[in-house]
């Protein structure tokens, strides 16, 4: 793919935004089995595609997405020495963006009820929709300039895998359609990865 023209101009509305993003993702990802190499590839893809459409998201600091990215349960990488005691930890994966929260805990428990967007969006597999970070209980502030989130879930089959995680600049930047088309690009990067694990817990 040549990425130089991401969005063409013919391109008007999200309906028609996210159909191309999710044919170019299924492109891109032909071929190829491995989860890092995969979510690298489509968090490029679909923060630089969001930068190209102005009409609603662009480079705008009022409406620009500034984060897209996974995080991804910790069995699925490799052991490491610091991985403590077996929970559900989501690290931080491929994404584009300023650095961000490298360790998400995943477990709800009555002194922690609220464990942010990712977690419960990992924890109840279910896509989050944040109009307003703020108001989110249990938020995780990466950027203080982030003003609305929205969380995919993916999958290894119907087992949550971790989750396809975005950023944008705006109060309410996101809405149904982007959430539709992002579920889509979450069931594409979902289906297109082995999703092995590789530590003990
Ligand atoms: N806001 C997320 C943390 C990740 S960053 O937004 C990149 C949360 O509440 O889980």
């Amino acid at each position: 793919m040549h990425s130089d023209e991401l969005v063409p101009p013919e391109i008007k509305t999200k309906r028609e935004f996210w159909t191309h993003v999710a044919t170019q993702l299924e492109h891109l990802l032909t071929g190829q089995r491995n989860w890092v190499t995969n979510t690298s590839s489509a968090s490029s893809l679909i923060y630089h595609s969001l930068q190209a459409f102005p009409r609603y998201f662009g480079t705008d600091e009022n409406k620009a997405v500034n984060w897209v990215g996974v995080y991804v349960h910790s069995k699925y990488f490799p052991p490491s020495s610091d991985d403590g005691p077996p929970e559900n930890r989501l690290l931080l994966g491929p994404f584009c963006g300023k650095p961000a929260c490298m360790l998400i805990n995943a477990t709800i428990t009555p002194t922690r009820p609220n464990p942010g967007v990712c977690a419960d969006g990992f924890i109840h597999a279910k896509s989050l929709l944040v109009p307003d970070v703020e108001q989110y209980p249990g938020h995780i502030a990466c950027s203080a300039l982030t003003k609305s989130e929205i969380v995919c879930p993916l999958f290894n089959g119907t087992t949550p895998v971790g989750v396809l995680d975005l950023d944008c600049l705006a109060l309410g930047g996101f809405d149904q359609e982007d959430l539709s088309g992002l579920e889509r690009c979450a069931t594409l990067i979902s289906q297109a990865c082995d999703w092995k694990t590789l530590s003990t817990d």
